[in-house]
């Protein structure tokens, strides 16, 4: 039987390990497999699927990482909202490590990456706000219940990656109005618009990226560090989010498609 879950979270590895009575479910799609099996349990009330956007040992770079199975094998069990933690450097004194922030804008600078699911028909989704309103505000209010300072807005620079950022690069991306910086908030967002589903980034910042200090930039191990520093208040934000977060969607997210003639059809 096809597992079902109405609610998503596609996060980093570490997450998993600290989730309990995970059962995994191989989905297959007409994009590929998945990142790896979709693990389903119970939490406050939903069914809550969780997806490692790297796969469990991380086989996966951000440029790699098979964003359409992704998206389209959590619409196909059920689900309509999506909660994405990620780690991001930060391009602003005020975003140091260990500070949150949910983004509620995008600035695609990757290249190469597939960011559609329709290669054929019209098919232009609204994009203006990238972020589910619903999905930030009760992240943000769950936040401040748990006396997290969580940062209302900003600007995600998603980069192509793998590495990091030279100095000029991260200044002029801060210059651009960029609040923080990744490689993997693109194109999830825009295919999770694109099956009309809610879609929240929740950023967690590991580091000062490149532009910021005058120090040694950015490292991997840092990134990876602060991350891991940082996981069980990740982990405690997001379980209560999920339990805060309304079923009912009263946003703008579940009308994306309406009025578009689509060439293929949904699961
Ligand atoms: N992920 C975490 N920190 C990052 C940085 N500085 N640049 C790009 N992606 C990141």
């Amino acid at each position: 039987m096809q597992p079902q879950a109405d609610l998503a979270i596609i996060g980093g590895s570490g997450l998993y390990a600290l989730m309990d009575g995970l059962t995994g479910h191989k989905i297959d799609t007409p994009y590929g497999e998945p990142s790896d099996q979709i693990m389903i349990t119970e939490l406050g009330g939903r069914r809550v699927a969780f997806l490692p956007r790297h796969g469990r040992d991380h086989r996966h770079p951000p440029h790699l990482i098979p964003y359409r199975a992704n998206l389209w094998a959590l619409r196909s069990i059920g689900v309509r909202q999506i909660l994405a933690p990620c780690a991001v450097g930060g391009l602003r004194p005020e975003h140091g490590p260990g500070s949150f922030v949910v983004p509620d804008q995008l600035v695609d600078r990757t290249s190469g990456r597939t960011q559609t699911f329709y290669d054929r028909g019209a098919v232009h989704v609204p994009f203006a706000d990238p972020y589910c309103p619903a999905g930030r505000d009760t992240v943000l209010r769950t936040a401040r219940k748990q006396g997290i300072a969580a940062h209302d807005g900003g600007t995600m620079v998603v980069v192509e990656g793998p590495r990091f950022s030279t100095r000029a690069e991260s200044r002029w991306y801060a210059d651009l109005g960029g609040t923080v910086i990744n490689m993997t908030g693109h194109p999830e967002a825009v295919l999770a618009r694109e099956l009309a589903l809610c879609y929240t980034a929740v950023a967690l910042v590991t580091d000062y990226d490149a532009g910021v200090e005058t120090g040694h930039g950015v490292v991997q191990e840092d990134v990876f560090r602060v991350f891991a520093e940082n996981i069980a208040t990740l982990r405690d934000l997001l379980l209560r989010t999920v339990a805060a977060l309304p079923q009912e969607r009263s946003c703008a997210c579940p009308r994306s498609l309406d009025g578009i003639v689509l060439p293929i059809d949904l699961p």
